[in-house]
């Protein structure tokens, strides 16, 4: 009994001492990761925030609790206070000039707005995103300002920047989102672009670019443009410099 117990023991002692060290610490790592959630899970969001990720569908299904461990926590919040923090130290380099045309781009879904109570009942991105009963939310006009970004609106405000609003939501909603605005808090926007009928089924980097070119032709020097999606910041005429929030719920390319 004794000696059947202790051979599959030497046997893998054996196998142990004969593999090479750097095969062991190799194989305990990706075991690690594999039985740990929560280290897979903030690579994971490594990877998406800095879009090597890419084009990504759904949340993995073992990140759902990370995510919303995330959304509802103080990380998220500490992160987009962090991200300001940098978009409002840039700004006050920036000498305005007196012709009004320092610009400042904001997108608005997850970027002045959160959807957070929407998405606590979706889910948190893991379920399909479903359009007709996101706008019924949309139409609510209820959803909180982000307040690092309701802050650095009003800071930017201060410094003399026009603040363009440039929003992936349709035209239709032009008005539900402007009372939603003034409902969280923000005031003065310069211009809100939405979605008009010429730009439906434009990849939003495209649609997001040519309104940027649009006030470039306008004569606005386009300095900061603050966006949870990459496909806010991409392309062309964009910002001098582009500031990404977080967002691991979803993605729009
Ligand atoms: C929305 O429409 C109503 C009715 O036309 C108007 O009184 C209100 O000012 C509009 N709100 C915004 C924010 O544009
Ligand atoms: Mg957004």
């Amino acid at each position: 009994m004794a000696l059947h117990l202790l051979l599959p023991l030497s046997l893998s002692l054996i196998c142990a001492t004969s593999s090479q060290s750097i095969v062991q610490v190799t194989t305990s790592v990706d075991h690690k990761i594999r039985i740990d959630d929560n280290l897979y899970c903030d690579s994971w969001r490594f990877s998406v925030e800095t879009n090597d990720a890419g084009l990504w569908q759904k949340i993995p299904s073992r990140c759902q609790m990370f995510v919303q461990d995330y959304m509802e926590g103080a990380r998220y919040r500490s992160d987009l206070e962090s991200v300001a923090s940098f978009s409002l130290a840039f700004a006050k380099t920036i000498k305005i000039g007196p012709d009004g045309k320092d610009a400042w781009i904001f997108d608005i879904d997850e970027t002045l707005l959160s959807n957070l109570p929407y998405y606590q009942l979706h889910g948190f991105g893991s379920e399909t995103f479903d359009e007709a009963s996101f706008n019924q939310w949309v139409d609510l006009a209820v959803a909180p300002a982000l307040p690092a970004s309701l802050n650095l609106y009003n800071q930017l405000k201060l410094l003399g920047f026009k603040v363009v609003l440039l929003t992936g939501r349709s035209e239709a909603q032009r008005n539900v989102t402007g009372k939603n605005l003034l409902y969280a808090g923000y005031r003065d926007w310069e211009r809100l672009f939405l979605r008009g009928l010429s730009d439906k089924g434009k990849p939003a980097t495209v649609y997001k670019s040519e309104k940027r070119q649009e006030l470039v032709n306008k004569g606005y020097r386009i300095h900061g443009s603050s966006g949870d999606q990459w496909s806010d910041l991409m392309g062309f005429a964009i910002a001098e410099r582009s500031f990404k929030l977080p967002n691991p719920m979803y993605y729009i390319a």
